[in-house]
């Protein structure tokens, strides 16, 4: 159990965010939103706004800023602002104004005159439902998938021989990340080169974005992240902020500071997709899955620049079925950007999947962790390689223990004026990681810095990285300090797809060994104290025949101040042999007012086979956020996107979150399998797994309490009104 490394700077507001670097000579910008939701930009008479007292610059698609659509690797192209007169949704950021103060811009933006050629805005997923497109190629799964036993046709026969069918259709809302901290950046030049201060997901990943959207060397730039309030996915691209503070510092040869206001921040930055999904299970009677469909269509931006993948999540993961059959097909819409938002695919995808699986139990008059246990895999369906471990049936097993699973009555209980019930899911998400390099240097005052570009949006990694340090060096964890968030690092991949510990905890490893082969070199090169002798390390000492040093009286022996090495780590062999996932179950129970009809989820339980744990403490904080978002997705959340495109609840008032009230006990537990043959740290993800299944729990067990069952989400007091 480890406290954060960065708790007390966060907790007594010494840590510097992004928007915290003040500069001398620094200006302000306000981003100008556009209020349609479809045409394309006529006139925007900037007059007032460059008359305002202390403007110091006006950019729009008529007077743009140097900027042009980023591209990498990555991400393939990212958004860039202020590139052409087109508005597809309301809320776009169309202009920029800057001034002395944030007010002045922020006055001066108020009296931006803009007109448009309007066209008609398609802005209901509903309505939009008729002009799906096949989406395409997602986290290398065609959009439909078909895996069919030998002697079946197709699909339909599969299902029409079953002699259990149950189908459904469920909708889940469009959310926002909604981080504590807005998007924002700090911009300045100095020689030719930028450097951006703005919360993300991989320091290196927004270098090079902000380079190639600046038309600069990649060397050019240096993205600074030591601290970031919340990411979720949601800055794992580089913010309208970061681009146009850069480009304008550049234009104006002065730090420009842009902070996007909480309303700006529901439409100027992406969000989550809305889905509708078609399940359709077929099994046998003794709850063997027999087929199984899953249809999918999601919202995506008028560019089509992201798909939220909830067929896919079935295809990959979850259960074991001779016939399978998955489509995911996409909805333009004159709507906000969608991107990642934790768990994409799996969190909309395992409401749908879970909440029918539920629902087939009770026709088969099951209990629930039966049918799962009936249909757990070895492998994801169609596919030869097993998983590398999979203990979930302990996660069902020692969930309905600690959760008093025994004790659900069929139709609930009543309390009072309260209908009780209790629901249950599975949890999944894919172990994944990426190419991370991380440096090791030892420092001849005993200590170590362990640094890496990547980002700690909030979720431990930089704990981690002194944890794995100081395990590979055999030090204890107060000698390492860990560096993250910047770009002038060695590159660290990203905080997204629950990935950190293992791609950066793996190179981790790879550099320690390395510095330490280094040092054993070092020690018994001639004309070294240890020349001629067999040496070992331990403990952070060198050990040899007849003698003994730690490595800083080593390295001062040498005449260093430091030693360093940078190892690098990468998926490779493994994704031959094995297929990679934490599992999970969620539990939880709901009361729902008999009168109000409030629904108040009383206590809840994950257990996750995740791999191996290096931090109970954060792990733990990891899940319960996870956790407490499935019930905010369940009971809350939910983006309102009127006719006209506006949103009709983009603020903290109006936009739903959980706060303290509405969230009871929470109770995790890791059952822990190191996974080794995924990477040596032997940790799996954690990120996102913990929202997972959660949504589904909550309507399932407004079900069990009820005898209501809502197949979408957020489920609201009216839908429980009879
Ligand atoms: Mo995320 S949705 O793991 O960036």
């Amino acid at each position: 159990m480890t406290s954060r490394v960065d708790g007390p700077l966060k907790v007594t507001g010494r840590a510097k965010y992004g928007a915290d670097h003040n500069l001398p000579g620094m200006v302000y910008g306000y981003v100008v939103l556009s209020t349609i939701a479809n045409g394309e930009i006529e006139a925007m008479d900037m007059t007032g706004a460059k008359s305002s007292p202390g403007v110091v610059g006006v950019y729009s698609p008529f007077d743009p800023l140097e900027l042009k659509p980023a591209m990498t690797p990555i991400f393939g192209e990212t958004w860039v602002p202020l590139q052409n007169k087109e508005v597809a949704y309301y809320g776009q950021p169309i202009g920029l104004v800057v001034a002395e103060t944030y007010e002045q811009a922020r006055d001066a933006a108020m009296v931006v005159e803009v007109s448009y050629h309007r066209r008609p805005a398609v802005t209901s997923l509903e309505d939009g439902l008729a002009s799906a497109e096949d989406a395409p190629e997602s986290r290398g799964t065609p959009s439909s998938l078909s895996v069919l036993a030998p002697d079946v046709e197709s699909i339909e026969d599969a299902l029409e021989a079953s002699p259990v069918v149950f189908e459904a259709t469920y909708r889940t809302a469009t959310q926002n990340h909604a981080a504590m901290e807005p998007h924002s950046a700090v911009a300045v030049w100095d020689a030719g080169q930028v450097t951006v201060y703005s919360g993300n997901q991989g320091a290196n990943i927004q270098a090079m974005e902000l380079a190639s959207a600046l038309g600069v060397e990649m060397s050019s730039v240096r993205a600074i992240n030591p601290f970031v309030g919340g990411a979720f996915g949601g800055k794992g691209r580089t913010s309208t902020p970061a681009f146009l503070a850069a480009a304008a510092a550049r234009t104006l040869d002065k730090p420009v500071k842009i902070v996007l206001s909480r309303e700006q921040v529901f439409t100027a930055t992406a969000g989550r997709a809305a889905t509708v999904q078609k399940l359709t299970l077929g099994a046998k009677e003794d709850g063997s899955l027999t087929a199984l469909r899953h249809d999918s269509w999601c919202s995506v931006p008028i560019d089509r620049s992201f798909v939220e993948p909830t067929s896919h999540g079935t295809s990959k993961e979850w259960y074991s079925t001779p016939n399978l059959s998955i489509s995911q097909k996409m909805v333009p819409l004159n709507i906000p950007l969608t991107t990642f938002m934790r768990a994409p695919g799996e969190a909309p995808g395992s409401f749908a999947l879970e909440s029918a699986m539920d629902e087939l139990a009770l026709k088969l008059n099951m209990d629930p962790i039966e049918l799962r246990l009936r249909n757990n895999s070895t492998a994801p369906p169609g596919n030869d390689l097993q998983w590398s471990s999979k203990h979930v049936d302990e996660c069902y097993r020692i969930g309905a223990s600690r959760f008093g699973w025994a004790d659900r009555l069929p139709g609930g209980r009543t309390d009072g004026d309260w209908l009780v019930g209790m629901g249950m899911a599975t949890a999944m998400f894919p172990a994944l990681r990426f190419p991370a390099s991380v440096e090791v240097t030892l420092r001849d005052d005993e200590t170590a810095v362990v640094g890496t570009s990547g980002a700690d949006p909030g979720t431990g990694l930089l704990t981690v990285l002194s944890l794995v340090g100081a395990e590979s060096l055999d030090i204890s964890p107060d000698r390492i300090t860990p560096l993250l968030g910047d770009s002038a690092l060695p590159p660290g991949g990203m905080s997204g797809g629950s990935t950190a510990t293992a791609s950066a905890g793996s190179a981790v490893m790879i550099a320690a060994a390395q510095v330490l082969d280094e040092l054993l070199a070092l020690a018994s090169a001639p004309g070294a104290p240890f020349e001629g002798m067999e040496v070992t390390y331990a403990e952070g000492r060198v050990h040899g025949d007849a003698l003994d040093m730690t490595f800083g009286e080593v390295l001062r022996a040498a005449n260093r101040t430091s030693l360093s090495a940078i190892g690098s780590s990468a998926p490779g062999e493994e994704l031959t042999k094995h297929s990679f996932s934490s599992f999970g179950a969620q539990f939880c129970e709901v009361r729902v007012h008999r009168l109000t009809c409030e629904a108040r989820v009383s206590r809840m339980l994950g257990v996750f086979d995740a791999g191996r744990i290096i931090n109970a403490k954060a792990a733990r904080s990891q899940m319960i956020g996870g956790m407490i978002w499935g019930v905010s997705a369940a009971l809350h959340e939910g983006m309102e996107i009127e006719e006209n495109g506006r949103l009709a609840n983009g603020d903290l008032a109006g936009y739903l979150l959980p706060v303290n009230a509405d969230i009871s006990e929470v109770d995790v537990h890791f059952v822990q399998y190191p996974d080794t043959l995924h990477n040596p740290v032997g940790a799996k993800g954690i990120g996102e797994i913990g929202m997972v299944g959660m949504a589904a729990a909550v309507a399932n067990a407004i079900h069990n309490a009820t005898g209501v069952r809502i197949r979408h989400i957020p489920i609201t007091i009216e839908d429980l009104l009879e």
